[in-house]
């Protein structure tokens, strides 16, 4: 298993090209399962979920070709790969490769709505929290789907005449079921509104590839999505936007170490909350041509108070890189997760690099300190995992993060993008 090596201390200076969006990439190649043409996707990260994804989506009988080739590309940052998908080679999604990917149980939704039925294992993923499924399930039974658990799968059933367009409201705001059910409405008899729908970015990259397929999608980014359904989806080639979440990360690594970064391809208007809750903490963020530039010249970290709230609001994604950030300012902040009830396991291996975090319920206490030092930690999810990187980053002496594959299932090619801007950081095979 590999390690990552971090000799703590220097500053970033330079420039990271930015990836496309993992939580993007994901549902838009799960979104070629919806027709029987080619969808091409541009600036796909060289990601192991990506990669995970092609092998769930190989099982149902998508065709891939990465940049036109058969053969995988090993070195390529991101990538154009096709996908296509003639015909469904099986609707089972199986136990193990979907507990692998908690997204890969999104397949439910195309299959469903191309094949009238779908047999998906109830997924695992990172240890974040319980993680139910109740809302994907709730919302394609709105659609008319006959739904039925039978030994840790979910089989689902479309009407004889296909999925029927529906009001429905969401309880609660979910990423991945307001992806399932558009990818399933699209196909639809008939109008389906969903409310109280997600509103992030990823949602809109989907809608518009969707729409780009021949969907009608509108209202993405806004709490209701209408979609009308039409009877087949053809082929389109789209570019999957840049990843906020990488772009926030490498911004507080940059507000943790001090220096000036450009973050290149990416977009401040997809995480305005991050880099607003950034400045206040004493960073100089400013939008270039081609990105970003993240500037801490000197002045101390500020302490800065977060919630974690669905989009606009302050992403869960960036919850644990804030808190590395804020174990170093002048004074106490507050960091409230209020998406996932078990996202604070950064906390205890925080504290072995010095760090002074108390938790109470959803809330951690965060007191800063003048210096972390290095220490072996290890953490158990990929957002995590990227916060003791942050922290190693700017940790007097070594740092060694157990586990990369955390890191791998996210980052694409982290440690050489930190390395190329000053980082001593390097990975060890064992
Ligand atoms: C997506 C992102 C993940 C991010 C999360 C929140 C991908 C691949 N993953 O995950 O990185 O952290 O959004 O921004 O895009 N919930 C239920 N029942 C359900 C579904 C969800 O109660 O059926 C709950 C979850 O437990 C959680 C909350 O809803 O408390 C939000 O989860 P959701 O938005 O669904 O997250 P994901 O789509 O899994």
């Amino acid at each position: 298993m590999d390690r990552i090596k971090i000799s703590g201390g220097n500053e970033l200076r330079g420039i990271i090209p930015i990836s496309g969006a993992k939580n993007a990439a994901l549902p838009l190649m799960i979104a070629s399962l919806l027709t029987s043409d080619t969808l091409t996707l541009e600036n796909v990260p060289h990601l192991a979920d990506v990669e995970g994804l092609m092998r769930i989506l190989g099982n149902h009988g998508v065709d891939i070709a990465v940049n036109g080739r058969r053969e995988r590309q090993e070195d390529g940052y991101s990538r154009t790969i096709h996908f296509t998908c003639r015909t469904i080679a099986d609707t089972t999604a199986p136990y193990e490769l979907v507990s692998k990917m908690r997204a890969s149980f999104w397949v439910i939704g195309p299959l469903l709505a191309r094949e009238g039925r779908a047999r998906v294992s109830l997924p695992g993923g990172c240890a974040i929290g319980t993680r139910p499924v109740d809302l994907f399930l709730e919302g394609l039974a709105a659609l008319g789907a006959e739904i039925e658990i039978d030994g840790g799968y979910v089989n689902a059933t479309a009407p004889k005449g296909g999925l029927i367009g529906n009001h429905y409201r969401f309880p609660k705001v979910s990423v991945g079921a307001t992806h399932v059910m558009m990818m399933a409405a699209t196909l639809a008899n008939g109008t389906t509104v969903i409310e109280n729908a997600a509103r992030e970015p990823e949602v809109v990259d989907l809608a518009n590839c969707l729409n780009a397929m021949g969907a009608k999608v509108s209202g993405a980014g806004s709490k209701t999505i209408t979609i009308e359904g039409v009877t087949s989806l053809s082929g389109a080639r789209h570019r999957v936007l840049p990843d906020r979440i990488e772009t926030g990360t490498y911004a507080m690594a940059v507000a943790m170490t001090g220096g000036d970064v450009t973050l290149e391809g990416t977009d401040g208007a997809l995480l305005e909350n991050a880099l607003d809750t950034l400045r206040q903490a004493g960073a100089e963020i400013t939008e270039t041509p081609s990105g970003l530039r993240v500037v801490r010249n000197g002045n101390g970290i500020q302490p800065v108070d977060v919630v974690t709230e669905p989009f606009p609001g302050f992403p869960t994604d960036l919850q644990a890189q804030f808190m590395a950030l804020m174990t170093r300012s002048s004074g106490v902040s507050h960091i409230t997760e209020t998406i996932f009830e078990n996202r604070f396991m950064h906390v205890q291996e925080l504290a072995r690099l010095g760090a002074r975090i108390s938790l109470s319920g959803q809330m951690a206490r965060v007191e800063g300190v003048s210096r972390l030092k290095g220490a072996p930690v290890m953490a158990t999810d990929l957002r995590a995992s990227v916060s003791l990187v942050i922290a190693g980053l700017a940790a007097e002496g070594e740092t060694i993060v157990n586990r990369v594959y955390h890191l791998d299932r996210g980052f694409e090619r982290l440690e050489e993008k930190l390395t190329r801007c000053g980082a001593v950081v390097q990975r060890v095979s064992e």
